[in-house]
């Protein structure tokens, strides 16, 4: 098997940022998962087909091209859609459609074809325990709901600095998706046996980056 990092954790732990960083100290390919999520929860949405296992079939996501560019930006039937999918609503359209079983089937089978086609760093949700079971290494990444969401907010007021929305608010939707992301029948968010645990609450993004690196 091509060599694989399986780094997984909820929204906000720090674990996009990390992953990045390690696969460019690697000299390997950065593959993240949400986006892809995120890149078939806007297509779904924005063709208003209903959330359930029965409007959305597998022959439908035929018409869902998702894959990424030489920069590595996202795109979803080859349009750069990488200035959508950071929006609040994408992530929540990410995490509705990820529970039905023809989006997580083909996104797994995506995944896997883009990771092993070169050494890669990938992070997500279920990579660890689904997506690439017998990755190299793998990492479960972890930091209190309050600082994740306190970075979210950081993300977001940098994006838009007119944003109304408030840290409370981020994290009470942060806890409906972790929720709906942990609970879910297929695939949910869980930390797999033999990953290490990292909790980034106290630590610099450069602290982690050099624990990772050090596992390796
Ligand atoms: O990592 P993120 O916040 O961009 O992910 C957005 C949503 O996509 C997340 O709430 C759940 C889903 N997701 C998933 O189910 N499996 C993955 N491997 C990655 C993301």
């Amino acid at each position: 098997m091509v060599a694989v990092i399986a780094i997984d954790g909820p929204s906000g732990s720090g674990k996009s940022t990390v992953a990045h960083l390690v696969a460019e100290k690697q000299g390997w390919f950065y593959l993240n998962t949400g986006a892809m999520y995120r890149a078939v929860g806007l297509y779904l949405a924005d063709n208003n087909i209903p959330c359930d296992d029965s409007a959305v079939k597998e022959e439908m996501l035929e018409a869902v091209d998702v894959d990424f560019d030489e920069e590595g930006r996202i795109l979803l039937n080859k349009k750069d859609i990488s200035g959508r999918i950071l929006t609040p609503e994408a992530a929540r359209h990410a995490s509705d459609y990820s529970k039905l079983s023809a989006v997580r089937k083909l996104m797994t089978a995506l995944q896997r074809k883009i990771g092993l086609s070169r050494p890669s760093v990938v992070e997500g949700r279920d990579i660890g325990t689904v997506v690439f079971p017998d990755a190299d290494h793998k990492f479960f990444i972890v930091a209190s709901p309050e600082e994740r969401a306190r970075r979210r907010y950081l993300q977001l007021k940098e994006k838009d600095p007119k944003t109304t929305i408030t840290i409370e608010e981020i994290l009470r939707r942060q806890q409906e998706r972790d929720k709906q992301d942990a609970e879910r029948a297929l695939a949910p968010l869980k930390q797999a046996e033999d990953a290490i645990l990292v909790d980034t609450t106290e630590k610099t993004i450069d602290e982690v980056v050099e624990e990772i690196m050090g596992r390796l």
